[in-house]
């Protein structure tokens, strides 16, 4: 293995379709129109000396470097800035180019330090390699005068490092902040030899708008911006193409190692969902995959509040197959049941849905999609027939509107956040549906034509009197509508949105939005060109999170933006692989590929292979489970890779539920909160520690690759095959590529994915088999999955959690950009130096009236529990509504939140509930506990 090199051609890829050809040292070449002189150069395999260019970023001609002569024309173009003309003569070596390239060299050099040799970068410098092309060998300049070697370090960000005495100020760093992150967080200062890279006034990185993404440190050809990690161990020598595992983005990453060990995970520019780009998390905040709280030896106990007792795996599995095996014997089979994770591979997940259909012989089997998108699946699944979102992230760059629901892209999907402000800045107009002023409403060079700050739980009413304004004005893309979808259930949908009590002035007295705000966003929507809807999780964790997916696939149809380039509906997939482990069959009433359980066809197919029967009855859902638990019916779960006491709403009722049972087995890398109810604790594996697939929000299933070996000795999927072995249902593989196998073979939408294909093709959308054997960017090209598209009726049924005098506030939930989920990996990291806790946001007025200053603690109370956190004051939040995150396990958000869920899907009502703020002196009773209980288990674990 070596390291994977990309080849930089300098400037981006022209997508004009005429062609040009001229000749470059006397060769002929024929490339697209607007290619830089300096990029055809570099198709045909000539590298022109660069300093400022690269191809991540439009050209800037700033460090002369890249010169070149053109016959007829006068003076020294500089290649990067000048495009290819039709019969043009280039010459890219000539002894006056080679003069002048030694000048700029030696004038760079004469104010850098000649440290090559103890450098960081040593080896992995773009000014170094220039030097050695222009066959540099002497600097006549000496350092008697002015210099900047001086300089200090800017040590601020754990991360990375900036030196400024190292920096040529050719501008890439800057411009990668603006270009291709979006942040503006950089600034060149001064002027001439005064001339500085600044971020913000002269900040320290760490105290400016930086938001740690990497792009400047990836585009800085010198060692200024460097990571620490290389600072610290030195250059790595091989590397792997890898996908992170933290977001639905699914950004494919090189992951540089020394031997067995990272030394940093560079952004691929191969990758086809990130493009060469990343955000903090999976560029930095990989550390917690050999952080020292990491449980590295399976252990058991039979009672939760027995000590844990480390065990060898031999007698873990075989205690956790005897105990599923005596708690199904004496409570039936139907007792047990298991939860996939989105976080593990497709693979892992197929294996442990297989597991318990076919080892523990019933469909008690479920995911946190549960808790995220269930409603997605439920609601594209009924209007378009498949359950995904119908874009590839590609798609945007052709969007003349953008709609964002219910989701804060900028921190819960960054990469393609930075991708869709990029096309905001080219003009795209915006309409955000959010009740909380998100980053996206108003960032650099990019404000929203419409921010409808609806009040918590009106989704469904603001949609449907967007559909209002459509049908009432005449702005239904009628042809479209006729030709793609069933017309009586539009006319029947019609008539029912155009019904004066859907009208924006009709439901301003629920959602609080201005009815002209609602009409002009409509009449955008409708009439502004390429509309593609983005949504999140304050679509829909709602208790009509379903309808409000109708409700937007309905606006899709109604004016014709489902089916190409540029439009869609597409759901931000929370986790790395939520979309894969619903499309495996981790639903308790469908198997692989979204066929139901009691399908005769489908359900014998697998049985053949399995050499097993099927029960055809759906199972238990995860709140089913923990229902009967507390009944006494369920007693024995197999969680892998979720923590559901912290994910899942009313901790209460979920705690409750696991303290019931006889057998939990948790499959973990660290003891999570779930593990405090665990009788079995089964050290899981990171992403880096195994091979597999993840499936993207874009539906792109990409390859994970094992980078180190299993910390504890196996991979996720090998464990799960130990305790199908034990369970008495062998399940003999010995790779992950035959389970893939196995899936296409079962699977319509997977028959053409394989290992061999994802090896040679980089990534694959589903579906993907004889009729799309290239898959699937962009689906209902020509009709729905379903044949017609399916307009329904969403009639708005306010939610039952309402706000009162005792509760008078709605409390929202999201996340922040340094932390993920549960805070499980993230905490463990250097991110939480920009969140240690979970903060409540509260308008001034709420503020106000309650006594609160800023970063006092408050008790926030609902009906179903209390917490205490700090506050902060902000107008982000409309006066009424208040907002926290949920990474931290001391203050559990979903201690508060109540069993409400989705009408069709159980998935819970998280983004909304009645609570009432009030100032305190710290953490509460439960809290305080927690923390001792917290201390303790990592205690034992450590012993
Ligand atoms: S790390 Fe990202 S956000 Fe920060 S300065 Fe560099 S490019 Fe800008
Ligand atoms: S920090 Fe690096 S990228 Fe930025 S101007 Fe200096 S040398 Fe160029
Ligand atoms: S955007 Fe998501 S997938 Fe990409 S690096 Fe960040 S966390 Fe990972
Ligand atoms: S690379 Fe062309 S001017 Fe710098």
């Amino acid at each position: 293995m070596s390291l994977v090199h990309e080849v930089d051609y300098g400037t981006p890829l022209s997508k004009s379709e005429t062609m040009v050809t001229l000749t470059i040292d006397g060769q002929e070449i024929t490339v697209p129109e607007g290619t830089s002189i300096m990029r055809a150069a570099m198709e045909m395999g000539t590298q022109i000396p660069k300093l400022c260019a690269t191809d991540m970023m439009d050209a800037w001609g700033s460090c002369r470097m890249c010169l070149v002569e053109i016959e007829g024309r006068n003076g020294t173009p500089a290649s990067c800035t000048t495009p290819v003309a039709p019969g043009i003569k280039v010459k890219t070596q000539t002894p006056r180019l080679a003069e002048i390239r030694k000048g700029v060299m030696e004038l760079y050099i004469s104010d850098h330090p000649l440290d090559c040799l103890t450098c960081a970068a040593n080896g992995d410098c773009e000014l170094q390699d220039m030097a050695g092309a222009v066959g540099l060998r002497e600097v006549r300049y000496g350092y008697e005068g002015d210099n900047h070697l001086g300089l200090d370090k800017d040590t601020s960000n754990p991360y990375f490092t900036f030196d400024t005495s190292k920096c040529i100020v050719c501008s890439r760093c800057v411009r990668a902040c603006e270009e291709v992150q979006g942040t503006f967080a950089l600034t060149i200062s001064g002027r001439g030899f005064e001339s500085r890279v600044s971020p913000g006034m002269n900040e320290a990185f760490f105290d400016s708008e930086c938001v740690s993404c990497g792009a400047c440190v990836q585009a800085c050809p010198t060692a200024t911006l460097t990571e620490n990690k290389v600072i610290e161990i030195g250059q790595p020598e091989h590397s792997v193409v890898t996908t992170c595992a933290y977001c639905g983005v699914g950004c494919a990453f090189k992951a540089e190692m020394r031997g067995e060990e990272v030394v940093r995970m560079v952004p691929y520019k191969d990758g086809k969902a990130n493009r060469g780009h990343s955000c903090v998390k999976g560029r930095f905040a990989w550390g917690y995959a050999t952080h020292k709280e990491r449980i590295l030896k399976p252990m058991i106990r039979s009672k939760i509040t027995d000590p844990w007792k480390e065990v060898s795996w031999e007698e873990a599995i075989a205690y956790t197959a005897s105990e599923f095996k005596r708690i199904q014997a004496k409570h039936g089979k139907a007792s047990i049941g298991g939860i996939t994770s989105s976080r593990c591979t497709n693979e892992e997940t197929y294996l442990v849905q297989k597991l318990i259909r076919g080892g523990f012989g019933n469909n008690n089997v479920d995911t946190c999609a549960r808790v995220c998108h269930s409603p997605t699946g439920y609601g594209l699944g009924q209007t378009f027939g498949t359950s995904a979102g119908t874009q590839d992230f590609d798609s945007v760059e052709d969007s003349d509107v953008i709609v964002v629901i219910g989701a804060n892209p900028t921190d819960g999907h960054p990469v393609f956040g930075s991708r869709m402000k990029k096309r905001l800045r080219e003009g795209a107009r915006l309409i955000v549906i959010d009740p909380r002023k998100t980053d996206i409403v108003r960032t650099p060079h990019v404000e929203a034509d419409y921010h409808l700050p609806l009040l918590p739980g009106t989704n469904v009413a603001i949609l449907t009197a967007m559909a209002h304004v459509i049908v009432t004005e005449g702005l239904v893309a009628e042809d479209y509508v006729r030709e793609r979808c069933d017309w009586d259930e539009f006319q029947n949908w019609a008539a029912f949105v155009a019904d004066p009590r859907h009208s924006p002035e009709a439901v301003e007295q629920y959602t609080g939005v201005p009815a002209e705000l609602v009409r002009g966003a409509a009449r955008l929507y409708a009439t502004g060109g390429n509309g593609a809807i983005y949504y999140g999780l304050g679509v829909t964790e709602h208790s009509q999170g379903s309808t409000t997916v109708m409700a937007i696939a309905n606006l899709a149809m109604a004016t014709g933006n489902i089916g190409r380039r540029g439009v869609g509906v597409n759901p931000l997939r929370g986790q790395n692989n939520v979309q894969g482990s619903c499309d495996m069959g981790s639903f308790p009433h469908e198997l692989p590929g979204y066929r139901h359980i009691a399908g005769d066809e489908v359900r014998h197919a697998f049985e053949e292979l399995w050499g097993v029967q099927l029960d055809k009855e759906p199972g238990l859902r995860i709140p089913n489970m923990l229902d009967a638990a507390v009944e006494g019916s369920f007693l024995g779960l197999y969680v892998q890779g979720e923590d559901i006491v912290q994910s899942d709403p009313d901790t209460k009722h979920v705690t409750a539920g696991l303290a019931a049972m006889e057998c939990v087995v948790v499959q973990d890398l660290f003891l999570n909160e779930t593990a405090n109810y665990a009788h079995v604790f089964l050290p899981g594996s990171s992403f880096l520690e195994k091979d597999g697939t993840f499936t993207n929000a874009e539906r792109r299933i990409q390859r994970v690759r094992k980078v180190m070996s299993p910390k504890a000795g196996y991979a996720d999927w090998e464990i799960t095959l130990l305790i199908a072995e034990a369970m008495g249902f062998p399940m003999p593989y010995e790779h992950p590529s035959q389970i893939m196998d196995e899936i296409a073979r079962l699977t319509p939408s997977f028959a053409g994915v394989s290992y061999e294909k994802l090896e040679r093709d980089g990534s694959v959308q589903w579906p993907c088999n004889d009729k799309a054997p290239e898959g699937t960017p962009i689906m209902h090209i020509d009709h729905f999955v379903r044949g017609k598209g399916r307009f329904m009726v969403t009639e708005y049924v306010p939610t039952d959690e309402r706000t009162g005098a005792r509760f008078p506030l709605l409390l929202t939930t999201g996340r922040i950009l340094s932390q993920y989920n549960v805070g499980a990996q993230t905490r463990r990291t250097e991110n939480s130096l920009w969140h240690e806790e979970d903060v409540l946001e509260i308008h001034p007025h709420d503020a106000e009236q309650r006594g609160v200053r800023e970063g006092d603690w408050v008790r926030l109370e609902s009906r179903s529990g209390s917490t205490s956190l700090r506050a902060t004051i902000t107008d982000r939040v409309a006066p009424g509504v208040v907002y926290t995150t949920f990474h931290h396990p001391s203050t559990q958000a979903n201690v508060i939140t109540t069993d409400y869920s989705d009408w069709a899907t159980n998935c819970p009502e998280y983004k909304v509930t009645a609570v009432q703020v009030m100032p305190s002196n710290g953490p509460t009773e439960w809290q305080n506990e927690y923390a001792t209980m917290a201390m303790n288990s990592r205690r034992i674990a450590a012993e």
